[in-house]
């Protein structure tokens, strides 16, 4: 099992002031889960699981691809836990119809993967050179998924940079980024927007701001706190609306499509909900976290609460202007309302309670910004990555929040699921089971709320690079045998809970539902013995003596 201080540090240090704040804190009276909910989803719900380019496809030089910022990051000595690298992953490039088979056993609707930009556009700008063969690559993922009946969703930005742009401009900290993105983006509505109809301009930007220009967690690894973050932010949000105005004036006509984009949100319980300033803290929370990029998407501007304190507390650090940038009333109306579809990816919730840092000169950063503190339920089960702690009913909230701030958009999940902590060989992830059951269910639960979500996607189809985590976090529903050359998929029991949700859209009735974890762990035992037969082939293979004695020829 790796070590739990593998996690990075700001998380480390939020669960160290957590559990301390933890221990004297009666944790019995916060429980908000309500029992499980019986019924199936709206005829036409869409089902699908995800994937992202550097995380699956390998093949990082292959073909004509230009290089990313992950590969430049992950190839530096201490970046990535055990200095993993994505550069065969999954080997995805070359796995397309083994991959594709594999979302048809579960009987998927839709498909959600990232196109790489260095992949299709070396430099990253398109006067350059545009690369055919990259081209060629997705047009065949592309035909061979609409051939199957599944939908591709496909995201523009996951966070692969192509590096000549990082070099020459700074990558998102300069403004001249917005254009070579949106010529990024029209070359995939040209080249593939006859056939995909679903586009999320940037996964998560949150992590893009905080964790490449803040923490220096992710690529490109920049530690400009306080304001790398806010800057990255409003690049990111001006291109987004930059290209769903092309896509809207150009394209849309033609292709009939929609575009939208993909935000995290964790959701942030009050501590005590009677207390009224943890129940500003957690909305600060939320709205640090989602609003920031969906509240100029959908109202014009910021969040008032972030302006309000990023610009108090840069006066009180004697700077001359806020560190959070401002929007002009020209680019407030261009950006408002430039979303078709909201992208939510969520995977956990924290409970928030207010905790003041003072302003200090040196001192900035976007953490202390917001004048809170987030504190974990020590019942809450962690079998995954050191953040993600299993709260399901966080998940009915984040979605009721956002049909009542944003008009109740058309929503689809973009990303939702559990890892595993270890490089572990256990097929039977009942504790995933556990995960999807109930967080599909609060989903469930908020539909009947009225909040229109349409589709659903599992968070991820295989394992795979796991960003700064390397391959030590396992969020497949497919193991992949990663120490194999081939690297070959296995099905975790997950895959076969989750095809009964699809085929029954949701949860009929309880008899039923209660047979499903049993069947689905009766099948994981034989791939286990799969795996492990594999692996000891794999091992012999590998002691034998490549060349053998000479006076065995004799
Ligand atoms: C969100 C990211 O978009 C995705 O790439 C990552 O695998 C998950 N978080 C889990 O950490």
């Amino acid at each position: 099992m790796l070590p739990r201080c593998a996690a990075p540090v700001c998380h480390v240090l939020l669960l160290v002031l957590c559990l301390s704040a933890a221990e004297d804190f009666d944790w019995t009276k916060n429980d908000r889960s309500s029992s499980f909910y019986y019924g199936t989803f709206p005829t036409g719900f869409s089902w699908g699981a995800g994937s992202s380019a550097y995380q699956t496809e390998g093949a990082w030089d292959k073909d004509g691809k230009g290089l990313s910022i992950w590969d430049v990051f992950s190839h530096k000595k201490g970046r990535v836990l055990r200095n993993d690298t994505g550069d065969s992953s999954c080997e995805g490039y070359y796995k397309v119809k083994d991959d594709v088979s594999l979302m048809n056993e579960l009987k998927l609707n839709h498909y959600r993967f990232s196109i790489s930009w260095p992949r299709i556009i070396p430099t990253g700008i398109k006067s350059d050179h545009i690369n055919e063969k990259g081209i060629q690559y997705y047009n065949e993922l592309i035909d061979h998924l609409l051939e199957n009946k599944i939908t591709p969703i496909v995201t523009l930005y996951h966070w692969d940079l192509p590096q000549v742009l990082q070099e020459k401009y700074g990558g998102w900290q300069n403004v001249s980024i917005v254009n070579h993105f949106n010529d990024f983006a029209s070359l995939c509505f040209e080249k593939f927007g006859n056939r995909v109809k679903y586009w999320i301009t940037f996964n998560n930007p949150w992590s893009v701001a905080v964790e490449g220009y803040e923490t220096g967690e992710h690529a490109p690894g920049l530690k400009m706190r306080g304001t790398g973050a806010y800057r990255t932010a409003h690049n990111i949000i001006k291109a987004h609306a930059k290209v769903w105005h092309t896509y809207d004036t150009q394209w849309r006509g033609r292709q009939k499509g929609l575009v939208g984009i993909s935000l995290s949100g964790e959701w942030g319980e009050p501590v005590d909900i009677n207390n009224q300033k943890d129940i500003e803290a957690a909305e600060r929370y939320v709205q640090f976290y989602l609003g920031w990029f969906a509240t100029p998407i959908f109202h014009g501007d910021y969040p008032q609460v972030m302006k309000d304190y990023i610009g108090r507390k840069s006066t009180q650090q004697g700077l001359g202007s806020s560190r959070l940038p401002s929007f002009s009333s020209q680019e407030k109306s261009y950006i408002k309302g430039t979303c078709d579809f909201l992208g939510i990816g969520h995977f956990t919730t924290r409970y928030i309670t207010q905790k003041n840092y003072p302003a200090s000169r040196g001192g900035a950063s976007f953490f202390t910004d917001r004048d809170l503190a987030e504190l974990v339920d020590p019942r809450w089960p962690d079998p995954g990555s050191e953040w993600l702690y299993s709260v399901p009913w966080g998940f009915r909230r984040l979605l009721n929040f956002v049909k009542a701030q944003y008009g109740n958009p058309m929503l689809y999940v973009t990303e939702n699921g559990v890892s595993e902590k270890m490089q572990c060989t256990e097929l039977c992830d009942d504790w995933r089971i556990k995960y999807y059951r109930d967080y599909i269910n609060e989903m469930l639960k908020a539909i009947k709320d009225g909040v229109n979500v349409r589709g659903y996607t599992a968070w991820s189809l295989l394992d795979k690079f796991e960003w700064d985590e390397g391959y030590s976090e396992r969020f497949g529903l497919y193991y992949v045998d990663f120490r194999s050359k081939n690297k070959p998929r296995y099905p975790k029991a997950s895959v076969q809970y989750y095809k009964r949700i699809i085929s029954s859209n949701g949860f009929p009735n309880q008899r039923e539902v209660e047979t499903w974890k049993r069947r689905a762990t009766e099948t994981c035992s034989s791939s286990n013995q799969l795996l492990a037969a594999a692996r000891r082939k794999a091992k012999e293979n590998a002691e034998m003596p490549k060349v053998w004695p000479v006076h065995d020829e004799v």
